[in-house]
């Protein structure tokens, strides 16, 4: 299944507004308001501030992609939505339940939040079928005849399904990446983040699995991604966000962020990028 199949150009839609359009009605899947992040500064100086205050809808069925230069916070966002940071302040909700409330199950969360890192991190000595089905039968408790299941079910979405048996060390970058978003796909999850999934790739791998992305986009999956690829980010993105200053500084259609961009710190980061 590929975009340009239902529209032309091979591009979305961008006639829904800009934040996703007909969506906008209803609730959004995921929303961040006042979120602040801060890490201890170096040897005592005042704390280093990430993320200032950030505001954000993600409704279902959105691909959100997230730009911003290196060191700007993207991937500490992303953390924070799963909750493997700890936000100092502001709200983080998912389909309207507030996740960054201390009393909530974190594994619980997670279970509906994939997440997919540049390096695949998975375990070399285990199968491709069981570093999938490793978190939903340790963590999640799934049996394990279920969970290799739907292991397969996703390797079968992923195109590996012949390679269950095989070792990590065994399959091309793009293919141990591959595996890997199928494992952040085996919860079902109601939300996918993908943190610069293609960067670690050699050139010639990372078409098979911005293709990949591009299919589940395609299939409706929510996403929230950050990546350098713009050409990409232009096909699939129905909304842009850029990461400046602890904000977000400009978000919009990819129409408005990257063709037409308003600010001065987007059109500064695009013009850096074409360099
Ligand atoms: N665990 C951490 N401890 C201290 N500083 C961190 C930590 N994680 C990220 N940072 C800092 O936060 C800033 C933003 O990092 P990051 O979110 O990785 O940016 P990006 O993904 O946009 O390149 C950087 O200055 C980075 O050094
Ligand atoms: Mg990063």
């Amino acid at each position: 299944m590929s975009r340009s199949a239902n529209t032309p150009g091979g591009q979305r839609d961008s006639a829904t507004g800009p934040t996703g359009g007909a969506r906008e009605t209803e609730e959004p899947l995921l929303t961040l308001r006042g979120v602040r992040k801060s890490f201890p500064g170096r040897r005592g100086a005042e704390r280093h501030v990430v993320l200032r205050s950030i505001d954000l809808d993600v409704h279902a069925g959105q691909c959100v992609v997230l730009i911003g230069g290196s060191g700007s916070g993207k991937s500490t966002l992303l953390r924070c939505v799963n909750l493997l940071e700890v936000v100092d302040d502001g709200v983080i909700t998912l389909e309207g339940r507030e996740i960054t409330d201390p009393r909530v199950n974190a594994d619980e969360i997670r279970s509906r939040i994939g997440i997919v890192f540049q390096g695949y991190n998975l375990f070399p000595h285990l199968s491709v079928l069981d570093n999938i089905t490793l978190a939903p039968v340790r963590v999640h408790g799934r049996s394990k005849a279920e969970a290799r299941e739907t292991a397969r079910d996703m390797l079968e979405r992923v195109g590996l399904a012949e390679k269950a048996d095989a070792r990590p060390d065994d399959l091309s970058g793009g293919q141990q990446q591959r595996v890997a978003i199928a494992r952040a796909l085996v919860n079902h999850p109601r939300l996918l983040l993908l943190d610069e999934v293609t960067s670690a790739l050699d050139p010639e791998l990372v078409g098979e699995v911005l293709d990949l992305l591009r299919d589940l986009a395609d299939q409706g999956m929510t996403m929230i991604l950050n990546t350098h690829e713009m050409g990409f980010a232009r096909q699939v993105a129905d909304v842009v966000a850029h990461l400046s200053g602890g904000v977000i500084a400009e978000i919009g259609t990819r129409a408005q962020v990257i063709d037409a961009p308003q600010t001065e710190a987007t059109r500064r980061f695009l013009s850096r990028l074409h360099a």
